[in-house]
């Protein structure tokens, strides 16, 4: 028989341990040591031991951590959620006009254009079924986003019902931000509760929406403006204005107030350069207006290219500066040795962010602004970026200013430094230093590499620390035992990350490629490379020759492989990674000697045998390159229904344009 007291303590200590977690892992601001939270769960074993009916799949001894284990479900958004084209100042926006009356409408009279902000928060879409808001989902990829429902329930200001009459389906998009003030006093209570603060409102955004947690959203100062909408069946409007009314008179939340709908593009401008004036006056942070044409039939005329729409573009405020100095320099260790050089910054305050850092990205930078210890600055923030130093204040200085060392050794292990006389940073030469070590696993595991989720950057400063690895091989021969002997790591949690390493043998050819670090190779070249060789055996017998008559690789690219692969350490590591058990899935889709090698093919239009994406597969297959742009290289254009420009384009440049039939023959398969 369980007694009381030790079924309330139970809970007691779930609760307890599960916020510990949460501080540690998710909010990286522990509130204990880890010898008392040990104490706490120790005391839950022992509680769960005597009566084993308390153990639950909720029980923190049967979880793991706070780590992110349960995701947000994925959403399609029926309509693709687009992102717009930029103009940086009134000339770009001119152009824009311009460009979209002449070249598209045959129009030499003003548009009519609705103006609205452009909030700095995050794109969500709102999916109302006969009234009832049915599901929330972030923007994503701007195809398929995070089911966010629960969270977005929670926002007072979001109607669950819409007043009718409305429409039988409706997808709202718009912005969900947190307003400046708000943002200060959410910020002051994190601290005040030891938990973490968030840089900047956007920020403070995202991270409410995405709490595993309703409750934790619940309590944010999130808000919203609604300002278009995806799929709308039953009612339809036949401008941009009349929709935000439509969104208005239904309950929504939409900005209305200061939405100019305007004509031409001086008035634009206008209401641009008093938004401008105001933007200081504002309770929430705006980078810009969003400009768009107004009539739905010339939108729909317009269309899209590429993930934009042709009919409406963000004209950006430019960024924000503030004066402060610098305090000192710091250094930073990269995963290749680059020792750059940070800025810290007296606190300043720009666009209600508290800045204190700054990048100053290399050596070079520090030399082309003259830059001391001590120096007035501007640093200018553009979006949440960490802000760059862009101009030195001279005439403020005293006289106490000191000039800026470099360093002559590693920060963090002491080596001397090696500086390359073409490379803008010194690099330390040691390959066992432990800043370069961590920084490199870090890469190794993170998600768009090998994507080994729970090794972050505590648990693999303990693992390094212990010895247990030194490079990113040691990884694989990880036992539990080693695991165990790590700090909060259970049962499970030690099986969970297990699994994951274990899970990362067989990722593609195309993300261990990424994932070694070779220089000047990033995730597009490595994807490159994957598709064109079957195993790391193959690429590592290529000279730079070969490498470089690849189209995409250039000179520098073809250099850095060959050396990597020349590196008698490099060559141990991939034995050891082979011995490991790490075994690539190869991704070769190009024949090296096809029907087709050599040839570089655009297709443009709408196909009705296959999709551009599985045509330029067979491409591939048949040892030939899909470019996306026209030009004198190009062998084919296969265009199908509706081609366009490019089509136009191969017209005049005389390259030959082929049907599918003629296609499919080249490529060998039948219809
Ligand atoms: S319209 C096809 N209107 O800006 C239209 N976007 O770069 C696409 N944004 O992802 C969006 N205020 O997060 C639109 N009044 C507004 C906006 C707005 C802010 C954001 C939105 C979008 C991004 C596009």
């Amino acid at each position: 028989m369980i007694d009381l007291f030790s079924q309330q303590r139970h809970a007691e200590l779930c609760e307890e341990i599960n916020r510990h977690n949460r501080l540690y892992y998710n909010q990286d601001q522990p509130e204990i040591s880890d010898a008392e939270y040990d104490a706490l769960f120790r005391e839950l074993q022992e509680i769960e031991a005597a009566f084993p009916e308390l153990v639950t799949p909720e029980s923190p001894s049967q979880k793991v951590g706070a780590l992110p284990t349960e995701k947000f479900a994925p959403s399609i958004h029926a309509i693709p959620m687009l992102s717009l084209k930029n103009a940086k100042n009134a000339e770009d926006f001119r152009d824009f006009d311009s460009s979209i009356r002449e070249n598209f409408l045959a129009r030499s009279t003003a548009l009519e254009y609705v103006c609205e902000m452009k909030l700095d928060g995050v794109a969500v879409e709102l999916t109302y079924v006969d009234g009832k808001l049915l599901k929330a989902s972030t923007r994503g990829d701007g195809f398929v986003g995070e089911d966010i429902t629960e969270n977005v329930k929670t926002i007072a200001e979001i109607p669950h019902t819409l007043a009718p009459p409305f429409p039988e389906l409706l997808d709202v998009r718009g912005e969900i931000f947190i307003e400046l003030d708000d943002f200060q006093a959410l910020n002051r209570a994190q601290e005040s509760a030891g938990d973490k603060t968030f840089a900047n409102p956007r920020n403070a955004a995202a991270g409410s929406l995405r709490q595993l947690d309703a409750k934790i959203t619940a309590k944010r100062p999130l808000k919203i403006f609604c300002y278009g909408v995806g799929r709308m069946q039953g009612i339809e409007t036949s401008s941009q204005i009349e929709t935000l009314q439509l969104l208005d008179r239904l309950g929504l939340p939409v900005n209305l107030q200061e939405t100019n709908c305007v004509l031409g593009a001086d008035q634009v401008i206008s209401v641009y350069r008093q938004l401008q004036e105001r933007r200081n006056t504002l309770p929430f942070e705006i980078d810009g207006v969003v400009v768009k044409v107004n009539e739905t039939a010339l939108q729909q005329e317009l269309g899209a290219v590429s993930r934009s729409p042709r009919w409406a573009i963000a004209l950006k405020f430019p960024p924000r500066q503030a004066q402060t100095i610098v305090e000192s320099i710091g250094l930073q260790v990269g995963r290749t040795g680059a020792i750059t050089p940070v800025a810290h910054l007296k606190p300043v305050i720009v666009s209600g962010v508290t800045v204190s850092r700054a990048s100053l990205h290399n050596w070079d930078e520090i030399t082309r602004l003259d830059l001391h210890i001590g120096d007035h600055v501007i640093v200018e923030r553009a979006g949440d970026v960490i802000p760059d130093v862009v101009k030195v204040l001279p005439e403020l200085r005293t006289g106490k200013e000191q000039p800026i060392q470099q360093p002559k050794v590693c920060p963090e292990c002491n080596t001397p430094v090696h500086w390359n006389p073409d490379e803008v940073v010194p690099r330390c030469s040691n390959p066992y230093c432990p800043a370069q070590t961590i920084e490199r696993i870090k890469h190794f595991v993170s998600r768009d590499a090998m994507d080994i989720e729970g090794l972050g950057e505590k648990q693999l400063a303990q693992l390094i620390e212990r010895g247990k690895v030194t490079d990113v091989a040691d990884l694989y021969l990880l036992t539990r035992d080693d695991l165990f002997a790590m700090d909060r790591m259970g049962d499970t949690l030690a099986e969970k990350l297990l699994t994951a390493i274990n899970a990362s043998k067989t990722r593609p050819l195309s993300r261990l490629l990424f994932a070694l670090g070779i220089r000047h190779v990033g995730k597009n070249t490595a994807k490159i490379l994957a598709r064109r060789f079957a195993s790391l055996d193959q690429l590592a017998e290529c000279s730079v020759d070969q490498l470089v008559a690849i189209h995409e690789i250039g000179d520098k690219v073809a250099k850095s492989i060959v050396d990597y692969f020349a590196s008698p350490e490099k060559i141990m590591l991939l034995e050891k990674l082979h011995r490991a058990g790490v075994q690539p899935q190869t991704e070769a889709v190009i024949q090296q000697d096809g029907p087709l090698t050599g040839k570089v093919f655009v297709i443009t239009g709408t196909l009705s045998n296959w999709s551009r994406k599985e045509a330029e597969e067979l491409v591939e297959k048949a040892g030939g390159r899909a470019s996306g742009s026209v030009s004198k290289k190009t062998d084919y254009v296969l265009a199908g229904e509706n081609a366009g420009s490019k089509l136009e384009k191969a017209e005049k440049l005389g390259v030959e344009v082929i049907d599918e039939t003629t296609f499919a023959r080249m490529v060998g398969v039948s219809l």
